[in-house]
């Protein structure tokens, strides 16, 4: 049992699952070359807004005929875009496993009100059966769900053949997991997550059967502007060169343009999942080495590596939810953990946020304060 507090504090405490950490080499200078005050029309903002696009493609790998956009209202913006812009045009499967897919699913039943959907849900820790997706309709989920700290292993699950388009909320999975572009119509993620950007935008992928649902579908609903992709039946593809919607940051823009630097000097995707796995084992190890702690996801296949959420499982603790914030709180005010305490829909828990943003040293530092904070819990209670 250990009740001296260890000697050694994380020198970054930042393990929010977003907001996310900034990258290790970030100061402020770094932006000291953003077009502030300029519009995001002229050739300066044009040339920032489709770097960030082409760089974005470079590190995912993106196919080059998959339409990239930077879009509103940050991950929420580009799914909501994406939702109301293209279902209903054939049945619907909404995937739920935490909170974020359960949100989606209520707008599409709720606030869409579409008739021909199959919501199949899943508790905290577990997926959903993937086997039993039927893609002759359209399937939404995420990829990494943020608040359970479940993810689906891989995309060998999706029909190669498939009739509807695969809509994927990949915020906390981009840049940390490996994403089959084959398997994905229109995949989402936001700057403030796994790069540790700023939010406010959007990002928005789209396969080429995307654009031929755009083309060739127009929904019942009228459609706000910010969500409009196409014009008289076309996809204005001025949004996928950098013309964005409406007016970005391009204090956001440049912040995001150099997390994308970073993410050359660190190896690309290759280095950012590599990153990721390497901070997610420390917490998985510990994990192991002592019997009060697991991880939430049942399946060790399905563990994430940016989101992961742990819970307490020894049998002394009297109010499990009043125990996990006092965790957090001890670790918040020891000044070693800052935002860990689980989602507010989750059950009682930690969430320690692994993403390559974050340095290894640091989450293995935070793991002996874990130990004290529970003792120190157990102690008080
Ligand atoms: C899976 C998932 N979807 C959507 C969101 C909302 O993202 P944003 O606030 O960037 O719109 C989050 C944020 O944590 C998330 O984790």
């Amino acid at each position: 049992m250990v009740t001296e507090q260890p000697a050694a504090r994380p020198a970054n405490p930042r393990f929010s699952s977003g907001p996310c950490a900034k990258n290790p080499t970030f100061t402020l200078e770094k932006l000291a070359d953003a077009p502030l005050g300029r519009s995001h029309r002229a050739a300066i903002g044009k040339q920032k807004l489709l770097a960030a696009i082409e760089g974005t493609r470079e590190i995912l790998g993106i196919p080059a005929d998959y339409r990239i956009g930077i879009v509103p209202a940050s991950d929420t913006g580009a799914v909501e875009m994406a939702l109301w812009s293209m279902l209903g045009a054939r049945g619907v499967e909404m995937l739920v496993w935490e909170s974020f897919g359960a949100g989606w699913a209520t707008d599409v039943t709720k606030q869409l009100k579409l008739d021909n959907v199959a919501v199949k849900t899943a508790d905290y820790g577990t997926l959903p059966d993937l086997a039993s997706v039927d893609f002759a309709k359209d399937v939404v989920f995420t990829w990494n769900g943020t608040t359970s700290g479940v993810r689906v292993a891989n995309g060998d699950w999706i029909a190669d053949d498939r009739e509807g388009l695969t809509i994927c909320d990949a915020t906390s999975a981009a840049f940390a997991q490996d994403l089959p572009w084959d398997k994905l119509d229109v995949t989402t993620f936001s700057w403030q997550k796994v790069l540790g950007g700023e939010a406010a935008h959007g990002m928005i992928v789209l396969s080429p059967r995307a654009v031929e649902r755009l083309e060739s579908y127009t929904p019942a609903w009228p459609l706000p502007k910010i969500f409009r992709m196409t014009k008289g039946g076309k996809l204005i593809e001025g949004i996928f060169k950098g013309e964005t919607i409406n007016t970005p940051s391009m204090l956001a823009v440049e912040d995001y343009l150099a997390a994308l630097d970073w993410a050359r000097t660190v190896g690309g995707l290759k280095g950012l999942i590599a990153r990721a796995d390497a901070n997610a084992k420390a917490v998985f190890d510990f994990c192991d080495a002592h019997d009060w702690i697991a991880n939430l996801a049942d399946d060790p296949a399905t563990r994430s590596n940016t989101s992961v959420c742990v819970k307490f499982t020894d049998a002394r603790i009297k109010d499990g939810a009043a125990f996990a914030k006092a965790v957090a709180k001890r670790l918040e005010a020891e000044g070693v953990a800052y935002d860990v305490g689980a989602y507010r829909d989750a059950p009682a828990g930690l969430r320690i946020w692994c993403g390559g943003t974050v340095e290894t040293a640091d989450v293995k530092a935070l793991l002996p304060w874990l130990d004290w904070a529970f003792n120190a819990e157990i102690a008080a209670q």
